[in-house]
């Protein structure tokens, strides 16, 4: 365990009783001083603590983010290494993909409050204030570039699974968005996004990046977990914390991650689908320049995680693009 996070595991120990610097520092190894600087940090990051070396320390409260010692306890699964980051960074994906050029193990995660270059799909932005989860994982597949196509899909599947788990009505909408039903007073829109990155020869994949970014609490434009959506959609006012929906996101694609990676994902289809908010619907496909690919019924996606699209000349095969759903009254992207 890393000295910080010794620190807040103290802290949270003693409770209301609080724990005295002297001892802290007998306990780590460390001067008082270096003590002191842990609590400063720790204050920095948004934990509230009372008191100072001389006087013991309490934690009064703990910030609702997803840093990694509030998501790293919430984590049953021992997929995950190493739990990194926290504060405001690039992008978590950059960080990621440095931390896999370095040598970092399958499970590796990083986590930030808020991002100042978040990337999404088609080289676009991802705005990233704080009230989101941003999280990339390190995976290292033993597959070909082939045989990982269908990551994207496990991903999204893996996230909306791991928020179904908190109640969260999560569905996915081809290829990797978490989409979110409409309420009595909210409409549907993106609850979630996954960003795949990928260092590969043809035969083999060395890592992947997989960058997930949720939009938990930014009521402006994305009603999502905000207390109203709340207690339309999940039946009760309390959301849950931010470390709570990382950690969510991240258990659920460990478990579909890890159920891809030994059975592939055919077996993991029907599942997708029964999350899907595309079966059935009129869907016009584009390319990252907005050029139509197909328009037509959504019927389904193959073991290859491709979208099947009945057009009026025939079924289109697609591994790539952007799906606008069409609505009766007009068409929306969700
Ligand atoms: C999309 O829907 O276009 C994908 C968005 C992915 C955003 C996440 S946030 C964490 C990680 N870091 C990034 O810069 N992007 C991904």
């Amino acid at each position: 365990m890393k000295r910080r996070d010794a620190v807040l595991t103290a802290l949270k120990d003693a409770g209301e009783r609080g724990v005295s610097g002297e001892l802290l520092a007998g306990a780590l190894g460390v001067s008082r001083a270096a003590v002191a600087k842990h609590m400063a940090a720790l204050r920095m990051m948004g934990y509230g603590i009372k008191g100072s070396a001389g006087a013991g320390y309490v934690l009064v409260s703990v910030p609702d983010l997803a840093l990694p010692g509030e998501v790293g306890p919430l984590l049953e699964s021992s997929f995950f290494a190493e739990l990194r980051g926290g504060g405001e960074t690039g992008s978590t994906n950059d960080d990621a993909k440095a931390l896999a050029r370095a040598g970092a193990p399958e499970g590796t995660v990083v986590l930030a409050t808020r991002q100042t270059a978040g990337r999404g799909r088609f080289a676009r932005a991802w705005s990233s204030p704080p009230g989101g989860v941003y999280v990339s994982v390190v995976l290292r597949p033993s597959l070909s570039l082939a045989e990982a196509a269908p990551l994207p899909l496990v991903i999204s599947l893996g996230a909306a699974c791991g928020l179904e788990a908190l109640g969260v009505p999560a569905r996915l909408k081809w290829p990797n968005d978490v989409v979110l039903p409409a309420g009595p007073s909210a409409a549907p829109g993106k609850l979630a996004g996954v960003l795949l990155e990928v260092s590969a020869e043809p035969d083999s994949v060395d890592w992947v990046v997989a960058g997930i970014g949720a939009n938990v609490r930014r009521p402006s434009w994305s009603p999502f977990l905000d207390a109203a959506y709340a207690e339309d959609v999940l039946g009760s006012a309390r959301t849950p914390s931010l470390a709570r929906v990382a950690a969510a996101m991240l258990e659920g694609i460990a478990q579909v991650y890890t159920t891809f990676l030994s059975v592939g994902f055919q077996p993991l289809v029907a599942e997708y689908e029964a999350h899907w908010v595309l079966g059935g619907t009129t869907v016009r496909v584009s390319d990252a320049h907005g050029a139509l690919l197909a328009a037509g019924k959504a019927t389904g996606v193959d073991s290859y995680g491709r979208l099947i699209v009945m057009t009026e000349y025939g079924e289109v095969v697609l591994s790539a693009g952007e799906v606008t759903l069409r609505m009766p009254g007009g068409t929306r992207e969700t």
